[in-house]
């Protein structure tokens, strides 16, 4: 088992701990004096918490049809009925979804009480569960309401994603390949728990650095510009690790073609990938214009495109890239 402190200002530094079994340690991670547990969870999740303070489930939808702003007044109204107080706690069991509803609901129910999340999917263990980003979505788009509020602790089970589907890992290892070009070191060296444990290390720091995301945190949205273009791009069912995949080599061409980095870097890119069994080119029925016009979020590309590269000095975000760049870099992933 690996203990990493997530270090922040206030008194807020938090244990993230990855293992076999950890799970069974909750107790001792919770806040000494909560009288109650309210388990946010889904009926598709299927782990459970052993607690001895008093303790209730929460079910919310399966699936991302969960993250609105209704779950949150139904989640809220219940822990009210059940008499829920500020000095005691949630639990959020479950993957991103869970952890992205149950942090929210903890943010604003008595104006915030602590949450300690049990991130059971690869991508909640290295992502989403860490670095208290919350929130749900608007029909007018994903994530749109939302609020920073840190957890007390986090459980990264490794137990749990023995029974993951074959697709929901490799959701997570989009993002695990992500963190290999943060650090600009190899993993390969390293088993899967190890692995875990270093992305929480890496996003732990980056966190740590920005927490409000005004400036650092950016480096954690390298691939994510095409990655979600791919995902908002109407017709195509693609899920968010095979679009950072896609996103990552394709960020990495585009780094080559402005001469931040080599052809040997952008093998690197390509070499990462295939090892995680991930996609490298983009789905052929997916036209320039769709894609275009999603990285602008159809804004007009005046001021050109913006991007995180990689570069002589590590990770940066890249402004004022122009179309007809973007454009052509396009035809490397095709
Ligand atoms: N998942 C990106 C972030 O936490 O900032």
């Amino acid at each position: 088992m690996t203990t990493i402190q997530v270090p922040l200002s206030g008194g807020r530094t938090y244990p993230v701990l990855v293992g076999q079994g950890v799970t069974s340690q909750i107790e001792k991670f919770l806040p000494f004096d909560a009288q109650r547990a309210a388990v946010v969870t889904q009926p598709g999740i299927g782990v459970s918490v052993d607690l001895n303070v008093d303790c209730k489930i929460f079910n919310i939808a399966n699936g991302e049809s969960a993250k609105t702003l209704t779950s949150i007044e139904d989640l809220c109204r219940s822990f009210v009925d059940w008499g829920l107080t500020r000095d005691d706690v949630i639990i959020g069991v479950g993957g991103g979804v869970v952890t992205d509803v149950a942090g929210f609901a903890a943010s604003i129910y008595h104006r915030g009480i602590a949450v300690v999340h049990v991130a059971t999917t690869l991508l909640a263990q290295i992502d989403a569960a860490i670095g208290g980003k919350t929130g749900v979505n608007l029909p007018e788009g994903k994530n749109l309401v939302g609020s920073f509020w840190q957890p007390a602790s986090v459980l990264c089970d490794t137990e749990n994603l023995s029974t993951l589907p074959e697709a929901e890992m490799r959701n997570g290892f989009g993002e695990m390949a992500k963190y290999h070009f943060l650090s600009g070191e190899k993993f390969d060296h390293l088993d899967l728990e190890e692995r875990i444990a270093r992305c929480v290390e890496i996003k732990a720091s980056v966190v740590a650095a920005d927490e409000k995301d005004t400036g650092g945190r950016a480096v954690l949205n390298y691939g994510h510009t095409l990655g979600h273009a791919l995902e908002v791009a109407k017709g195509f069912d693609i899920r968010h690790g095979e679009a950072v995949a896609i996103g990552l080599v394709y960020a990495a061409e585009l780094a080559y073609n402005l001469e931040r980095i080599d052809h040997e870097r952008v093998l690197e890119h390509r070499q990462v990938i295939e090892s995680y069994g991930l996609p490298s080119a983009l789905p052929v029925s997916m036209s320039d214009e769709d894609l275009l016009f999603a990285m602008t979020r159809d804004k007009k590309a005046v001021e050109g495109f913006t991007f995180v590269l990689d570069g002589p000095n590590g990770l940066e975000i890249v402004k004022d890239i122009e179309e007809i760049l973007v454009r052509e870099t396009l035809k490397k992933v095709r």
